[in-house]
């Protein structure tokens, strides 16, 4: 399933909300001023191309079902390819690696969010025969960068316990100033009747 399809902005420019205090909503948070610059990547684009990756920043050409094939080869649940393509087309930001021999994408990363003051980051994966090579913090210095270059401040993301070490270095902190991330649990609610 390849798209050809542009992200779309998921709000109305002409919506005017509340200007609310910018907290993280997730677990790990990113302040603007620690946060990779171009100047900084690991991996320029340049050392990339010449180890056979191309990076994308549109889902033009994303292939869905392998996408969804390395979901599943790191542990996420298998998700309805329909699905997928509209949570893309709600996300602002989005960075893949292609692996130029196969065309597959090898690397990935998206952030969603108000498109000023917030973003939260989901989908970080690499393909488990292209971990450990840089991709993955090569997506995610580059996704970053995106969101600081539009002056969103506050980047949040959920990591799982073992991959803490991997967003530490990029810039991410858990329970900033004690802030601690909640999330709706339905299963908490129902105990609670
Ligand atoms: C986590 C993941 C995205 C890392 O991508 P990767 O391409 O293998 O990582 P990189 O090669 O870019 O590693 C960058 C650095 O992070 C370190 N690192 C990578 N994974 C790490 C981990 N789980 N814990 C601690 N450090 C880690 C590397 O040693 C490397 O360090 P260096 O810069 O000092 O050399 C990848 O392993 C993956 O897809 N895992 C399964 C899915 C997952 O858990 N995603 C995150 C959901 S919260």
């Amino acid at each position: 399933m390849p798209l050809r399809a542009r992200i779309s902005a998921p709000f109305s420019a002409g919506l005017r909300l509340r200007p609310t205090v910018p907290l993280p909503l997730g677990n790990l948070h990113v302040p603007a001023s620690t946060a990779a610059s171009a100047t900084s990547f690991s991996i320029s684009d340049a050392g990339l191309a010449s180890r056979g990756f191309t990076l994308h920043r549109s889902i033009s050409g994303l292939n869905i079902d392998h996408l969804n094939t390395i979901f599943v080869a790191v542990g996420f649940p298998k998700r309805d390819p329909e699905k997928i393509v509209v949570a893309l087309e709600h996300t602002d930001s989005l960075i893949w690696i292609q692996y130029e021999k196969d065309q597959k994408p090898v690397a990935f990363a998206r952030a969603t969010g108000d498109g000023v003051f917030n973003a939260i980051i989901w989908d970080v994966v690499v393909d488990p025969s292209f971990q450990g090579i840089g991709l993955g913090k090569a997506v995610m210095e580059r996704l970053i960068e995106d969101l600081v270059e539009r002056g969103i401040s506050n980047i949040a993301l959920y990591s799982e316990p073992r991959v803490l070490g991997f967003y530490r270095p990029l810039g991410f902190v858990a329970d900033p100033d004690g802030i601690r991330g909640m999330v709706y649990s339905r299963k908490q609610k129902k105990k609670k009747k």
